[in-house]
């Protein structure tokens, strides 16, 4: 059982369960038998439930624990499963709720699904065959509706599962590794739809069970952190709800269209049909800064230009063609002059919507997409076997941490700036492995450099007694080349937004439309 690498890593958060621990641990265990599985607790408790965790864990050698305290509890729930995911060591990770409402039979059939080839696996209270009777009263019911409805009407990702915001859910572990995930509230699996776009997602109901002992957690707190989690995935993940902020932008811009017409035609006495023009160039100016610099903040940094491009002259050819055009027809009529500048303006905004509908609904190009490329996690996987290391990611070029590596902040930005590779061992005094007696934590940092510059970090992981050595950095250096070279083309260079082959799928996005 006590394998390294084990199939399944089961997480579960706990705080003051001390009643559901027992029935919870005998049923677990029924569904998991003969399956090779470690089991993280990650404890925020101040009842009786750590003396019990730990004593699970002196019987069970696949009982893993961690007990938080004091500062560690930041963030509760949220901080205690990202905790769990980066400690897990299994090929597939699963999160579950300690409180049975979450029944653990269904493991083996989400893990199934995930083998044949689903990379996250929901346990939905909302697919045919589930239901949410767990959840206590009416208001509890309407709250988790809305908010699910919320999250799929902005991101288009969480669209993918019928239950969003579910508890409980199984994907493979490699998914979450170098991913920085901040999920504020009770929502982590929301995070995961929107930081991986491209995951395969498949449902299986959950008949979501009442609680057996204790008392949920959730409070209207909950509910604002909800508020502020959403938000922060709509304004601090580049490129997400790329419909919404076009929209809001195009919106804007119309209104300072309006404000522009107004001020030259009226009190600057200029006639409307050319008072159009400077109005025009104000809000076209505004939208395509906005556009960049927001909606498609995610491009920016390795551009397309051939999205750009394109995506202007549709931009521009829409208001050629129907707002200017539209203007002077309805100036004929008798309609006010900015009425019909407001019509006319409009109907170039649905059409710049639907001539650049592609475009706005592109998926967020960010980071994560390195973890769903098969090409990449296979070199990922070689290259960590090399040099022995427990995993291998790839950072994005401008990372400032890793999450669960503890990795600072200043060694990041040496392997930046000098582009030169480093090894890194962590100081014994800061050993979360410490509990576990398992000996240093070591990385291995490798500059990717292609032609357009600084690509991404990959980073070699390996807590042993052992720490790497210059001959690691050898072989990983190597290896690395090959890595780089293999995914040029395909993986690597498409999930960097990188050269020759993104730029073509656009031409072809663009020439089909
Ligand atoms: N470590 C830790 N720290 N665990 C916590 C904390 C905390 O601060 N707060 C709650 N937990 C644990 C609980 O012990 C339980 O195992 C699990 O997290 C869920 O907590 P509940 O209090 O039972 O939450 P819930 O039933 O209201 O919400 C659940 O269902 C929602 C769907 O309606 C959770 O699974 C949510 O994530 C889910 O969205
Ligand atoms: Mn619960």
């Amino acid at each position: 059982m006590d394998t390294p690498h084990p199939r399944l890593s089961v997480i579960i958060p706990t705080r003051n369960e001390a009643e559901s621990l027992a029935p919870l641990w005998a049923r677990l265990q029924a569904a998991l038998s003969g399956l090779d599985a470690e089991i993280w607790f990650v404890d925020d408790s101040d009842d009786d439930t750590p003396a019990r965790l730990t004593a699970l864990q002196g019987a069970h050698a696949e009982v893993r624990l961690l007990l938080r305290g004091g500062e560690e509890r930041r963030g509760g729930l949220s901080t205690a499963v990202v905790a769990g995911l980066h400690m897990a060591r299994g090929e597939y990770a699963c999160v579950m709720d300690a409180d049975l409402q979450h029944p653990p039979e269904l493991i083996p059939e989400m893990l199934a699904s995930a083998e044949a080839g689903a990379d996250l696996v929901v346990a939905s209270r909302y697919l045919r065959g589930g239901d949410a009777g767990g959840l206590s009263g009416l208001t509890r019911h309407l709250v988790s509706r809305g908010a699910a409805l919320v999250a799929q009407a902005l991101f288009r990702e969480a669209r993918q599962s019928t239950d969003p915001l579910s508890g409980y859910f199984l994907c493979r572990r490699p998914l979450v590794d170098g991913i920085e995930f901040r999920p504020v509230g009770f929502k982590i699996l929301l995070e995961l739809l929107v930081c991986v776009p491209g995951l395969r997602v498949v449902d299986v109901p959950l008949r979501f069970q009442r609680r057996a002992a204790g008392a949920s957690k959730a409070s209207a707190r909950q509910g604002l952190l909800y508020l502020r989690h959403v938000a922060s995935l709509f304004l601090e993940v580049e490129g997400s709800a790329r419909r919404w902020k076009f929209g809001a932008v195009g919106t804007s811009g119309l209104g300072l269209f309006l404000l522009g017409l107004w001020l030259v035609s009226g009190p600057g006495g200029i006639p409307p049909l050319l008072a159009f023009l400077p109005a025009f160039a104000l809000s076209f100016g505004w939208n395509t800064a906005w556009n960049w610099s927001w909606s498609f903040a995610d491009r920016r940094h390795r551009p397309e230009p051939g999205l750009l491009r394109s995506f202007l002259l549709r931009a521009l050819l829409s208001t050629l063609v129907a707002v200017y055009p539209l203007f002077a027809m309805l100036g004929l009529t008798a309609l006010p002059e900015l009425a019909s500048a407001a019509l006319a303006a409009f109907a170039g905004m649905l059409l710049n919507g639907l001539l650049n509908r592609r475009a706005a609904s592109l998926p967020p190009s960010i980071w994560g997409q390195v973890a769903v490329d098969a090409g990449v996690r296979s070199g990922l996987s070689r290259l960590a076997l090399a040099v022995s290391a427990d995993r291998a990611v790839v950072l994005p070029p401008d990372a400032r941490t890793m999450s669960g590596a503890g990795l600072p902040a200043e060694i990041l930005e040496r392997v930046r700036s000098s582009r030169r590779a480093a090894i890194w061992t962590e100081s014994v005094s800061h050993r979360p492995q410490r509990r576990r007696g398992i000996g240093l934590t070591s990385h291995l940092l490798l500059p990717v450099v292609d032609s357009r510059g600084l690509a991404g970090i990959v980073v070699c992981e390996r807590r042993a007694a052992r720490p790497f050595d210059a001959a690691d950095l050898e072989t990983a250096l190597h290896a690395v080349d090959r890595l780089v070279e293999a995914l040029a083309g395909a993986g690597l260079a498409r999930a960097l937004g990188g050269s020759g082959i993104a730029a073509e799928a656009d031409a072809g996005a663009v020439a089909s439309a």
